[in-house]
């Protein structure tokens, strides 16, 4: 017995408890316990009944992820379940919390399930790049159903107590003390003389066996690219399809493939990587924060309507200042019909959107925000502008609110020298919608006080954003790497290449969307304005830049706002449709810059894309903009739509070795120029065989 796991027999039940924080991961320790503990209880004579239960804030999580990619020390999971289903004694699983994967799959073992009101239940494996490796694709379809184990399955969604119940998969929900209930539980199926409700000894049906094929082809739409949510079915199905021993056995099969699989490394480095973002180089833990109770967003346009939202949602006052109290209304509006919007949808009730809307005032008085603890900026980019909205900012809010930026562009200390206190200016940079993407980059100013810092990236989590720490420069981490892509999307045009090979070469790799769908979506109007600001400045912007881009935006292709970009949009549609007028509009780009058409694979476009970012990322990392790989790939995954399975740009270079990265750019190099010049920290990396990975912190 391990100190992770005791057994005390109380009345003729054996209590076992798992004790390893955080979250009860099964650990070597965990699983050892388990199965030693069991083994006394089914062994002890005065013993009627087994109640397993956890410490802390949760029942067990799931399989602690540390230990994946190495050697398993017995027992495994799936051999420490098996053992357990052949206890004659009643076992009763008493859940709290989380019970998630190996976690949940440890309680369908059990016989029963007493379950408080707030505990939820999920096999969220498929998050994970994997599937329920330990009986869970089995046990689930022969308790809850055929659809409610597709469903949980393949999402990975967690379903309440309550829903777990109406379906069977938990026998009581009860509320007050929970493991005096798990006892109570357990006393009275002796006292019945209950038989064991095993799950194994059911059968898994389904009324109409075309619903498999019905969640492939689905989930090829809406998980598309991915391998782990296919083969969840494929294990579902053999629930129906074979025995238990057979269905565990093809369930083990394909949960090894995948997890030796490059997918499920990619995911599996996410999830550290996204809990890895939250912590701040430099800054200890037990840094204080500010309290945060009121906001006021300065510009009530694209984006301040859109981050108002955030706040709504999270129960906080909000209060908006625009230059007129037309602009006012507008984003007033916007921000009423996004609630509308919901209730129509039945996201949430009329109740909900009333107390949302209830929470938002207007105002165009700067004297008005003097008790708000954070304002978050968002007026037209323009320093100028922002000169006056922060001059005024300083005069009016009290000592102590945050003054946060959304600024995309501009320079957070150059701002924040606007003010008398250039410690409380920070960055807070939004993605586009506000309200939906999840990615915000915290820009960390040279002034920003440590819990200006610390207060902004708990901020970030309670409005269910993921915040990632960037240092100030041009685009910040996100934007900056762009450029290079930007830059490439155009060479390809350039070189004969159709829009449409290269949007469905960066799709295919995994992208939300390729480069010049995403130029019509965002506008092309925008980069052709900094363009000409730029050479009017008489900066050295070469003539190849936008050589396409400007032509169109001069021809009225805007975007899709325009009904026309890249691609044509019939009204109404944002679906692209290539468009004869835009090769057109090419070849004479061509001849002007006396340009054939060149032979180019995918392939080759897709490292000309790709490799850009890559070689931005390592000249971002070396100048400490980013503070670890894994925080650029979160930005790239939450933020820009790269595909999740390939983990990030970062993960990415090292799956495909930063030494073959280097080599395909030199090639580049010398076919296409300087603008292949290699990051010296790319190079270095390569040189000395390392990864990437190599530089976290
Ligand atoms: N293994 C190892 N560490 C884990 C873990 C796990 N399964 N789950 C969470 N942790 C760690 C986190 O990395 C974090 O560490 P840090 O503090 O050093 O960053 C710490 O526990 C706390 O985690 P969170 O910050 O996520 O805490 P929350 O309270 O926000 O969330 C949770 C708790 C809902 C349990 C969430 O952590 C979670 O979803 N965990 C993963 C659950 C999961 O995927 N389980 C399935 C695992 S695969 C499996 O079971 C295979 C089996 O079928 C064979
Ligand atoms: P927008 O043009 O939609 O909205 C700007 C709003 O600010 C307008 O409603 C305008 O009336 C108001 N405004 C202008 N000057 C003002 C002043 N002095 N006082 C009060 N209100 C004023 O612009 P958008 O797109 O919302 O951008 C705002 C900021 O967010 C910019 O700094 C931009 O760079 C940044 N940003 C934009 C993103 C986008 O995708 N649109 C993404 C991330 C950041």
């Amino acid at each position: 017995m391990t100190s992770a796991v005791t057994m005390n027999i109380v009345d003729n039940i054996a209590v076992i408890e798992v004790d390893n924080p955080p979250v009860n991961a099964l650990s070597f320790a965990v699983r050892s316990g388990l199965q030693s503990c069991v083994r006394e209880a089914e062994q002890h004579q005065s013993v009627e009944a087994i109640v397993l239960s956890c410490r802390g804030k949760t029942f067990i999580a799931g399989a602690d992820i540390t230990e994946f990619g190495k050697p398993m020390q017995p027992p495994a999971l799936p051999d420490l379940l098996a053992d357990m289903d052949t206890i004659s004694k009643p076992i009763v699983a008493a859940l709290h919390g989380t019970a998630l994967g190996g976690g949940l799959e440890v309680a369908l073992t059990c016989h029963y399930r007493v379950a408080l009101a707030s505990a939820k239940v999920g096999l969220p494996e498929v998050l994970l790049g994997l599937l329920p490796g330990a009986g869970g694709t089995q046990r689930l379809p022969r308790i809850a159903g055929v659809e409610l184990a597709l469903d949980m399955i393949t999402s990975g969604r967690k379903v309440s107590s309550t829903e777990a119940a109406k379906a069977g998969l938990v026998d009581k929900v009860v509320d007050g003390d929970l493991l005096d209930n798990a006892i109570a539980f357990a006393k009275q199926v002796v006292a019945d003389g209950q038989p064991l409700k095993r799950i194994s000894d059911m059968t898994a049906t389904v009324s109409d066996p075309a619903v498999f094929d019905e969640y492939r082809a689905k989930l090829a739409k809406t998980r598309r690219g991915f391998d782990a949510p296919q083969y969840c079915v494929d294990v579902v199905q053999a629930a129906v399809e074979c025995d238990f021993a057979e269905g565990c056995k093809k369930e083990r099969e394909l949960f090894l493939k995948l997890m030796t699989g490059t997918q499920s490394q990619a995911q599996r480095h996410l999830f550290f990587a996204e809990r890895q973002a939250g912590h701040v180089v430099g800054l200890d833990k037990a840094t204080p924060t500010r309290e945060v109770n009121s906001v006021a967003i300065i510009g009530a346009g694209t984006m301040g309507s859109g981050i108002a939202i955030n706040f709504l949602n999270k129960g906080m006052q909000v209060t908006l200042l625009e230059m007129s109290l037309e602009a006012l209304e507008r984003g007033i509006e916007h921000i009423y019909a996004y609630y509308d919007g919901q209730v129509n949808k039945g996201r949430i009730t009329q109740d909900q959107a009333d107390a949302s809307k209830a929470l938002l005032s207007g105002t165009d008085a700067y004297a008005e925000l003097d008790s708000v603890d954070l304002v978050i900026e968002a007026v037209f980019e323009n320093m100028g502008v922002k000169k006056d909205v922060f001059t005024k900012l300083d005069k009016y809010c009290k000592p102590g609110a945050i003054l946060a930026s959304n600024t995309s562009t501009l320079n957070i200390d150059t701002i924040a020298s606007f003010t008398s206190r250039p410690e409380d200016v920070i960055g807070l940079h939004f993605f586009s919608p506000a309200n939906i993407m999840r990615l915000l980059e915290v820009v960390r100013g040279e002034k920003t006080a440590d819990d200006v810092m610390a207060t902004a990236m708990k901020l970030a989590k309670d409005i269910n954003k993921i915040g990632v720490v960037s240092g100030v420069c041009d685009g910040f981490i996100g934007n900056r790497m762009l450029k290079g892509y930007g830059r490439e999307a155009g060479a390809l045009l350039l070189d004969g290449v159709a829009p449409v090979r290269i949007d469905k070469a960066l799709y295919d790799f995994g992208m939300a969307m390729g480069p010049l769908t995403m130029g019509d979506l965002a506008g092309l109007d925008v980069g052709y304005r900094v363009r000409k600001e730029r050479r009017e400045r008489g900066d050295d912007v070469p003539v190849t830049d936008g050589a396409i881009a400007d032509r169109l935006v001069e021809a009225g292709r805007l975007g899709q706002k325009a009904g026309k970009g890249y691609y044509h949009y019939e009204a109404g549609s944002r679906t692209p449709i290539p468009d004869p007028e835009v090769d057109e509009i090419i070849q004479q780009a061509m001849a002007a810059l006396n340009r054939t058409a060149k032979d180019i694979s995918d392939e080759e476009i897709v490292k000309r894309l790709i490799y850009p970012l890559i070689n931005e990322a390592a000249l971002i990392l070396d100048e400490g903009i980013a503070q670890r790989p894994s925080d650029i790939d979160v930005v790239y995954i939450y933020g820009y739509g790269f595909p999740v399975y390939r983990g990030g740009p970062m993960f990415y270079a090292d799956t495909v070795g930063l030494k073959n990265i280097v080599a395909d750019m030199e090639d580049f190099k010398s076919r296409y120029g300087d603008d292949w010049e290699i990051a010296p920290l790319l190079k270095q990396l390569a040189e000395q065989g390392r990864k990437f990975a190599d530089l976290a912190k």
